[in-house]
């Protein structure tokens, strides 16, 4: 594995196939993909939906499937059913989300820090079934207090995973406020395998400064990749140049690739899928980069309404 690894985080309704693939696009090979959680109890009960999350081609590899849930042996029988049918490079283990379906009715996702003895047991469960694939575990630094981690980290090592992505806030911080790089760097010297760092990276020089601080051994960026392809392209270049692409994408160059993953999420979701199409258009035209753009104000609000590709290719055409 080249190092540092940069991964795309894994993000519900976001890091689908279509997005996946767009990236690839874009980008190329040298990042990990994570594609977005799934229920292991849906995945056990044949859900074909659910099975439909996990698809991939071979140009999207290498892909990453993350699992939530808290029973071990559910949790063990959904690995075995993706490990088999979907044939991901690792399977993942959802201990950071906030939900309140998850994290709140059930003891799953970021719950999973407040009981560690099940954490261990659903990774024992899985280890047990010897899939022959990398098992990691995603996960933040607490429930409350951003120190938790210190203790939980090294009890998911010991049972065995094969590496850690931490997400520097806490449960009770859900997304917003300060990230904290510094307790990962903690983290960090008290394991023997990987770590990977996440939170607020933005830029490749996010991504120089939080490898400083963290001394992990790569990056897993979430937002900074949403309406963003393009931060995977450049960061193995020039030794983390501090030039981020994400201001010197030209216009005709988001426009086109708008356009072209408009017609990968369409293909994948059907024609009615423009709908959901708009949350990601919401995130290509907004920020820094379409700032000196004043065209772009006046199709934004036309843009949250689009339901065709006709309907979207006009609206376009006019930032041309
Ligand atoms: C819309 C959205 C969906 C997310 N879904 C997941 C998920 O399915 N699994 C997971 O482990 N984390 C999920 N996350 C958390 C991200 O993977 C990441 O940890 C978080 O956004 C912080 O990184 P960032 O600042 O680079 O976005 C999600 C985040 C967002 C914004």
């Amino acid at each position: 594995m080249l190092k540092p690894i940069i991964a795309l985080a894994p993000m519900a309704d976001y890091t689908d196939q279509p997005f996946s693939l767009l990236c690839r696009e874009v980008a190329g090979k040298n990042f990990i993909i994570y594609r977005e959680m799934v229920s292991s109890q849906a995945i056990t009960r044949g859900n074909a939906k659910t099975f439909g999350m996990c698809e991939t081609v071979r140009r999207e590899h290498p892909v990453i499937m993350q699992i939530f849930g808290d029973q071990p042996v559910v949790m063990a029988q959904a690995a075995r059913i993706i490990a088999e049918k979907f044939q991901p490079d690792g399977i993942d283990i959802n201990m950071g989300c906030p939900v309140p379906k998850i994290a709140h009715k059930t003891r799953a996702g970021a719950a999973l820090m407040k009981y560690p003895d099940l954490a261990v047991e659903i990774i024992e469960a899985i280890k047990a079934e010897k899939l022959g694939l990398p098992l990691s575990v995603k996960t933040r630094l607490g429930w409350s207090a951003d120190n938790e981690i210190f203790d939980f980290a090294p009890r998911l090592a010991k049972a065995g995973i094969d590496l850690l992505t931490i997400h520097g806030r806490t449960k009770a911080q859900g997304y917003a406020g300060a990230v904290d790089w510094k307790n990962i760097g903690v983290v960090k010297k008290l394991l023997k395998i990987p770590v990977l760092a996440n939170g607020d990276i933005r830029t490749p020089a996010d991504i120089k400064r939080c490898l400083a601080v963290t001394g992990a051994d790569g990056v897993m960026i979430g937002r900074g990749a949403l309406g963003n392809p393009w931060i995977f392209k450049t960061v193995r270049s020039s030794q983390f140049s501090v030039l981020s692409s994400q201001f010197t994408v030209s216009k005709q160059e988001l426009i086109r690739t708008v356009l072209r993953h408009a017609e990968l999420h369409l293909a994948h979701y059907g024609e009615r899928g423009m709908t959901t199409f708009r949350k990601h258009l919401a995130w290509y035209f907004h920020g820094e980069r379409v700032a000196g753009w004043s065209d772009v104000k006046k199709i934004r609000a036309e843009l949250v309404r689009v339901s065709t590709m006709p309907d979207l290719q006009k609206i376009l055409e006019r930032l041309e």
